[in-house]
């Protein structure tokens, strides 16, 4: 069979902060297309595992490939191309509060624009165009030159969504994307990155607090505790027993 290269590999991997380690012996595959919900309690390495999904962390132990290239054994400079094909959202949106939307969309862009091409960009916005499909995808077109900081965090969040798809990455992550959301906006954002990464056949990792979206939106869950994989597995497989288990204090 021709199976294609995995885009996230993790071999024998463990991450240590100072003399804590937050993740241990981990071993995981993620594929093209793949819609993984990453769950577990506060401090289980969620977070940890995304970091080092997208580079930001590198392990102690172990190593993580990236669309099959080890990234601690890359130049810098290879090592950010590799990052680009990676997008990140998290909860806070890590947005630019007091700049237009379309510029904190067009950021998306950067790492393939030059410095002086970014810089331009932000007196006269550069690839309107872009930017408005971009959040015309994501639902809120007519937000294009509004403040960002006069949206509300839904739509904040949905800018931040907009910004990875300009940059139009082979993988989007989600870093607890809801966690700052009201119920309501909460399953708008789940459908909308479902619908997504559907659409785009990007393969899709978010880590949640919210263990019913997870089995409702993604085709497989990935358990960590103490930074252990406690389960991997699709959602019609998920028993409250091991729910039980993830959690217990
Ligand atoms: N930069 C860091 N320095 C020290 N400890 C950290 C750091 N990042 C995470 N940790 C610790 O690692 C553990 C896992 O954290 P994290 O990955 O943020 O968990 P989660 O996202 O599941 O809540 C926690 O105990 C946390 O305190
Ligand atoms: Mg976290």
């Amino acid at each position: 069979m021709n199976r294609e290269a995995p885009i996230f590999e993790l071999k024998n991997v463990s991450q240590k902060f100072g003399s804590f380690e937050s993740l241990t012996d981990i071993n995981l595959q993620i594929g093209a297309g793949d819609r993984v919900a990453l769950v577990g309690p506060s401090g289980a390495g969620k977070s940890t595992l995304i970091g080092l999904l997208n580079g930001t962390l590198l392990p102690s132990k172990g190593e993580v490939c990236v669309l099959g290239r080890n990234l601690a054994h890359l130049r810098p400079k290879l090592r950010r191309q590799l990052q680009r094909q990676i997008g990140t959202i998290y909860q806070q949106f890590h947005l630019v509060d007091n700049l237009r939307v379309i510029h904190n969309v067009n950021a998306g862009h950067l790492g393939k624009w030059s410095f002086f091409k970014a810089a331009v960009s932000l007196m006269w916005p550069l690839e309107i165009e872009t930017a408005a499909k971009a959040l015309t995808q994501v639902g809120i077109a007519e937000k294009l030159f509004e403040r960002t900081d006069r949206l509300s965090g839904g739509q904040q969040q949905r800018v931040a969504i907009a910004r990875v798809l300009v940059q139009n990455p082979a993988a989007i992550l989600a870093d607890e994307p809801i966690s700052s959301l009201d119920p309501e906006r909460s399953r708008e954002i789940m459908d909308l990155l479902r619908q997504l990464s559907q659409g785009t056949g990007k393969t899709l990792v978010t880590s949640l607090h919210a263990i019913e979206f997870a089995r409702s939106h993604y085709q497989r869950i990935i358990g960590l505790r103490q930074g252990r994989i406690l389960f991997d597995t699709p959602p019609e497989k998920l028993t409250s027993t091991t729910i039980e288990q993830l959690y217990k204090t």
